[in-house]
């Protein structure tokens, strides 16, 4: 995959854009503040269809009018395509439109077109936080590689919904138990696919990030595992029923789902410090482009934003040079220091200043 060109009008602090990045390594500097993290941004738009950052729609667009746009030249298996993406603010509701080669496209036909990997501060959530993050990034890796699954995951919470409101009117009398019996079956059923899914997927991630930890932390091991729910899923549902039904929710089913993470043999989430937390979740990243590719013959475009800060010399380097592998890369960072010069040699620099792009070097 290769982000040919890209072009951005009014969106957020950039009034106008033309970048033409290169094919390996671009690096992209400038203090706080400045569009960083908005470019990378909109990258990812191209390729998610919604923004992973913004709470509102309508934060996308610029002071200079109503819309903002997105446009961008991609290649993936030596096709061209160029996806357009509108957002409009009009009469107070926010709209988007999505054109690919000139035709009209609903948001679930993009994803698969353009891919990318993005790695930026928010993920460093992914160890401390809740299971949430966790099972995200389970979920995003799945849906890029595994046609159905999307659809699955949609269906899993629509039943998962109806089963709790379900519980809960069993429990008051409304409705006899045994009503819950076809609601079981289907959350075994769809649960099953996910987990299938899963567990398929950690077999490939777990390895690939343990090997990228490795390599950059200088030896460190890194164990991650997917902790599932029971084998016997249908089983589970129904012994877990009266503990459910007095929670008024659903206590087991891969919604529950978590990953461990290990260091070292210790447990990630209560010893890891800052930069081994950063170390790890930049691995695991690593490891999603690297399955990406395997599965689907292409490699994303990594978008690493602010990658470096926290990380000690040695690390700086290893990592730097595994993003010498060929392929495409955007990283930011606010200062040029981190970066050894031999990878400043070979890569394309800009400076970012107030929503513009100064070439340097
Ligand atoms: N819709 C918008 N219209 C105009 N400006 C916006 C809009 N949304 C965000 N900005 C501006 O963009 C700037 C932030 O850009 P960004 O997050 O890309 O910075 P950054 O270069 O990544 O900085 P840092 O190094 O602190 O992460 C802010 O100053 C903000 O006011
Ligand atoms: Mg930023």
């Amino acid at each position: 995959m290769r982000l040919v060109s890209l072009e951005l009008r009014n969106y957020r602090n950039y009034a106008r854009l033309n970048l033409e990045p290169a094919t390996g390594l671009n690096v992209l500097l400038g203090p706080n503040g400045q569009g960083k993290t908005n470019l990378l941004e909109s990258v990812a738009l191209l390729a998610l269809s919604s923004s992973p950052r913004a709470r509102r729609e309508s934060e996308l667009v610029g002071p200079l009018g109503p819309e903002a746009r997105v446009g961008a030249l991609v290649e993936g298996r030596g096709r061209l395509a160029e996806i357009r993406i509108w957002v409009r603010i009009e009469a107070g509701v926010t709209r988007r439109r999505i054109e690919v080669d000139g035709l009209p496209r609903r948001a679930v036909d993009l994803p698969g077109l353009f891919r990318v990997t993005l790695f930026w501060p928010e993920d460093l959530n992914l160890i401390k936080a809740g299971p949430e993050h966790r099972r995200r990034l389970l979920n995003q890796l799945l849906v890029q590689v595994r046609p159905g699954y999307a659809r699955a995951l949609a269906r899993y919470g629509r039943v998962l919904e109806q089963r709790n409101s379900l519980l809960k009117r069993v429990a008051n009398g409304e409705q006899p138990a045994d009503a819950l019996d076809v609601w079981d079956l289907q959350l075994a059923r769809t649960g099953v696919e996910l987990v299938a899914g899963r567990r398929e997927v950690m077999q490939a991630l777990a390895p690939e990030a343990a090997r990228f930890h490795s390599q950059i932390s200088g030896g460190e091991a890194l164990e991650v595992a997917y902790e599932g729910p029971p084998e016997e899923l249908l089983q589970a549902l129904h012994q877990s029923r009266s503990d459910d039904l007095r929670r008024g929710a659903t206590g087991v089913g891969p919604h529950r789902d978590d990953l461990s993470v290990r260091l070292d043999g210790a447990d990630a989430r209560s010893f890891a410090s800052q930069g081994q937390q950063r170390t790890t979740v930049i691995s695991l990243k690593l490891a999603e482009a690297a399955v990406v590719t395997a599965l689907t013959g292409e490699r994303p475009v990594l978008l690493l934003d602010d990658v470096l800060s926290e990380l000690d010399a040695t690390r700086r380097s290893a990592l730097l040079e595994h993003l010498a592998d060929p392929g495409q890369v955007i990283v930011t960072s606010v200062e040029a220091d981190p970066f050894p010069a031999r990878v400043i040699g070979r890569s394309r620099v800009w400076q970012v200043r107030q929503g513009r792009l100064l070439p340097c070097g």
